[in-house]
């Protein structure tokens, strides 16, 4: 098998962690005997720099090539003043919409090894922590119409679903639902928002093709709270962009570490966009000690929904619960007590669980 790979690194700690999970693949590669071809590409702040623009044409045009991309991180303090014209995260956007990456998979799985590091109490955390977020992404408030008038007074964005958008990303979360613990929690607004209101209505509807799973909604601002009271309760959590964005963040607290969580970014076919949730963290770029983990199980999930090589992602998730269990920590999820590790130390040490 021969595939090709867009690597996107990006900004920050994205070229550091993107090359700890390109080892980690090129393993793989070597293990099985498949040829994966990695093709470089700029995205985001260091694209804006090189062409002007966050999303060249060169870019675009290697992911067109590929079977899959991986990217680091997009952004930093250098974009970051809102009246520049031009974002990094413009590039992260527009890559989701070209390619229709409508269906974003965060899992959200709390490594028992890790349950001393999150903030809540560790019997809230024992009975076990496996959330699959199911996030709108490519419609909803971020695409919506906007109007935005230099320093003006008023500004809006519109929050604007279809039928047939919030029904394409639905049906992905009950086919995840049917392969889990057959639950899905659908989180709206709908008794405030009439987008909400549509969102709900739909999501009942395509139900009824999954009699085999329980449906249950929740209200955004109730969900915040109930992730945090009864988080083993949740199975897959289906939300539209904006809410599922911030609830995916809320929820890598669980976990320990925003450093931790992997996503996928689906369209209809297998091709993909895996990207750790973390952003680029500015503050320890360069430096090396960022946590690899993230983009790490990002590439497991491109193995898993690009490639059809779900073993060789199991794999890898294997090799990372490992080494927690060992106890090496990078910073983000060392209580102290012992040295950090590296990025490289940590990616040495996944490595040196999977067969030479
Ligand atoms: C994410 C990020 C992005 C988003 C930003 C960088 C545009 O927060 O992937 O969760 O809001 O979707
Ligand atoms: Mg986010």
């Amino acid at each position: 098998m021969s595939v090709r790979i867009a690597v996107l690194p990006g900004d920050g700690i994205g070229p550091e962690v993107v090359a700890a999970a390109q080892r980690v693949l090129q393993r793989i590669a070597d293990i099985g005997g498949y040829t994966f071809v990695f093709e470089e590409a700029l995205l985001g702040g260091c694209a804006i720099d090189a062409t002007g623009s966050p999303l060249p044409d060169r870019t675009l045009g290697v992911c067109e090539d590929s079977d899959a991309i991986l990217l680091g991180a997009v952004g930093g303090p250098r974009w970051s003043d809102p009246s520049l014209p031009v974002r990094p995260e413009q590039g992260l956007l527009g890559l989701r919409q070209h390619f229709t990456l409508f269906a974003n998979l965060r899992p959200v799985k709390v490594f028992p090894a890790l349950i001393p590091h999150a903030p809540l109490r560790p019997e809230l955390l024992a009975d076990g922590v496996d959330i699959l977020f199911v996030r709108e992404l490519t419609g909803g408030i971020y695409f919506g119409e906007r109007r935005e008038q230099g320093s003006g007074d008023s500004a809006y964005d519109t929050l604007y679903y279809t039928v047939a958008e919030v029904e394409r990303v639905a049906h992905v979360a009950f086919k995840a639902a049917q392969q889990r613990r057959r639950k899905v929690t659908s989180v709206d607004k709908a008794n405030v928002l009439a987008a909400m209101r549509l969102w709900r209505r739909t999501v009942h509807n395509v139900a009824r093709d999954y009699p085999d799973v329980e449906l249950e909604d929740v209200l955004v601002d109730a969900c915040t709270m109930h992730l945090m009271r009864r988080p083993a309760s949740f199975d897959v959590i289906l939300a539209d962009n904006m809410f599922g964005d911030i609830l995916s963040d809320e929820s890598a607290t669980l976990a320990g570490s925003l450093g931790m969580l992997p996503s996928a970014s689906l369209g209809e076919g297998t091709f993909g966009l895996y990207e750790p949730i973390h952003g680029s963290a500015p503050d320890i770029a360069g430096k090396g000690i960022a946590n690899p983990i993230g983009t790490i199980l990002s590439a497991a999930m491109l193995l898993r929904y690009s490639l059809g090589l779900a073993e060789e992602a199991s794999l890898i998730e294997q090799a990372v619960e490992t080494v927690l269990e060992s106890g090496l920590r990078t910073a983000d999820i060392n209580l102290g007590g012992q040295k950090a590790a590296s990025t490289a130390e940590m990616t040495d040490a996944i490595l040196a669980q999977l067969p030479a």
